[in-house]
């Protein structure tokens, strides 16, 4: 084991996040198989529980109540002899399709890729498959199905995380999958035998880096009476500022086929570390009742891992490796012409976010203005303006800068950790700076709202309108803010508020 385990308590170690789900030890990347099921979000996630960097991957279990405290749970799934367990999500099978467990007691089935590394390693290119497994107890403990796996493989080297749901229209599980450049759809009347409906994507949509993670769902308009679907691709590399990213497209599914009209790519987050990013199964509350339907607002909930492939395996910390996002409710807006997926931390978040100072603040042309922002390790910066030229400097006592600037002009957000503490561990962490362009954020007064752990900034604009999560790893918190005035005449930023965040980890 590369670990110590003597060094410090856990969850108190330089750049563990107080406020972000990360493994207890060892290494995670994606999220998976999150499902709503009796009271409880099941949070699976890839992991490996022997070290540090990225290995044979088992599934990680953690549970909440609330989407903010979690409680660790033993290993799910474990590799066995048709491979590794990659990617895919989990379902309630509410109608006891699959026989696995009873109406009363529906199982929680896994839909996974297995991912056999004798194969690989013999060259072949059929190596990744389909595999699914049980739980009748809530997750606690998980049997494989004998006849695994339940899709084969036909030659496609990346072929892989099936997200399966629950079809309205036909009355069918519906599963997207990827195929190296384009989705798959295939359907299930009890999730073991599978037949595909159809493709979409060769020609769609950024193309940088091999499609992952694929998540079709359905979203109502805000404020219309229309309904759209959404379709998440994660693709590595490829993403606008550079390695892993991922892409949204919006259309239509007749049940069988996801069609769109879009033309331009679109990302649901700008930063380099939201990666591999899928939500919580939803079933429609009209339709099954309580007992199956998520929660009462029947929200669609986004986690995504907070790293990115180009340095995951050497970010500075020593116990463990990464941590998800803030869960995210998606919504859909149709702003001007365009429809722009929204992400936003779930109103729970709230519950943990303790005010420390709220003024109305406003700076002249040519100056900077210092507010109170201390060490408080996990903080939110929240206010409202209509001013777009302004610089936020995130400082501390040892030089570190973390600098996030709002450029009127060009209509961009750019977010520079070139000089905020570690950066050297590898280039692409160190180099560049990163831009979110902005051009359908309309003249109205729009909030920016930032959430700061121990490693990480989130950042918020119009309410999730644009987003940029990016990790960070000062040498010491950043204790103190500086804003500058970029504009051309005095800015006024409204209920300018500085809040403490509390550690979810006693
Ligand atoms: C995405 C990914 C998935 C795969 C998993 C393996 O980050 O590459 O496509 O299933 O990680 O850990």
């Amino acid at each position: 084991l590369m670990v110590d385990e003597s060094e410090n308590k856990y969850y108190q170690e330089p750049y563990r996040p107080q406020f972000h789900f990360s493994p207890k030890k060892m290494w995670m990347n994606d999220p998976n198989g999150m499902v709503y099921h009796k009271g409880v979000y099941h949070l699976f996630y890839q992991y490996y529980p022997e070290d540090i960097v990225w290995g044979p991957m088992h599934w990680g279990h953690a549970t909440s109540k609330d989407l903010v405290q979690w409680e660790h749970k033993p290993i799910a799934l474990y590799p066995d002899e048709n491979g590794l367990i990659f990617s895919g999500s989990a379902v309630v099978d509410f109608a006891n399709t699959s026989g696995f467990g009873t109406l009363d007691n529906p199982a929680l089935v896994a839909i996974f890729t297995y991912h056999l590394m004798e194969g690989e390693k013999a060259g072949r290119t059929d190596f990744q498959t389909q595999g699914i497994a049980y739980s009748l107890d809530n997750g606690d403990t998980w049997t494989k199905f004998e006849e695994n796996p339940v899709i084969g493989n036909n030659g496609i080297k990346d072929f892989r995380d099936p997200k399966v749901f629950w079809d309205d229209i036909n009355h069918a599980w519906v599963m997207s999958l990827v195929a190296g450049d384009h989705l798959q759809l295939w359907s299930s009347n009890d999730l073991k035998k599978w037949t595909k409906l159809s493709e979409f994507g060769k020609k769609q949509g950024a193309h940088g880096g091999v499609w992952e993670c694929p998540d079709l769902f359905k979203l109502k308009v805000e404020g219309a009476d229309e309904e759209k679907w959404v379709l998440l691709i994660s693709i590595n590399p490829g993403a606008p500022n550079g390695g892993s990213g991922t892409q949204y497209f919006i259309g239509d599914f007749d049940g069988a086929k996801f069609t769109t009209k879009q033309t331009r790519e679109k990302w649901i987050d700008w930063g380099t570390d939201n990666y591999a990013g899928v939500t919580y199964n939803v079933l429609p509350k009209d339709f099954y009742g309580d007992t199956y339907s998520n929660d009462p607002e029947q929200d669609r909930i986004f986690i995504g891992w907070m790293s990115n492939w180009a340095y995951a395996r050497e970010t500075p910390t020593k116990k463990w490796r990464s941590a998800m996002t803030v869960p995210r409710k998606l919504t859909l807006k149709k702003i001007g012409t365009e429809y722009e997926l929204i992400n936003y931390p779930v109103s729970n978040l709230n519950n943990i976010i303790h005010s420390e100072y709220k003024e109305t603040i406003q700076i002249p042309a040519d100056s900077i203005q210092s507010v109170p922002f201390k060490n408080y390790n996990q903080s939110q910066v929240k206010f409202r303006t209509t001013t777009k030229g302004f610089e936020l400097v995130f400082k501390n006592d040892v030089d570190d800068e973390l600098l996030l600037t709002m450029n009127s002009e060009k209509e961009t957000f750019v977010l520079d950790r070139r000089t905020s503490g570690k950066i050297d561990f590898h280039e692409d962490f160190a180099s560049g700076v990163q831009t979110m362009p902005m051009n359908n954020l309309g003249q109205a007064e729009f909030e920016v709202r930032i959430l700061m752990d121990a490693s990480s900034i989130e950042v918020f604009i119009n309410e999730g309108q644009y987003v940029m999560t990016a990790q960070v790893f000062p040498n010491k918190a950043f204790n103190m803010l500086d804003i500058e005035n970029n504009a051309s005449g005095t800015i006024i930023l409204n209920d300018f508020e500085i809040s403490k965040v509390a550690s979810i980890w006693q």
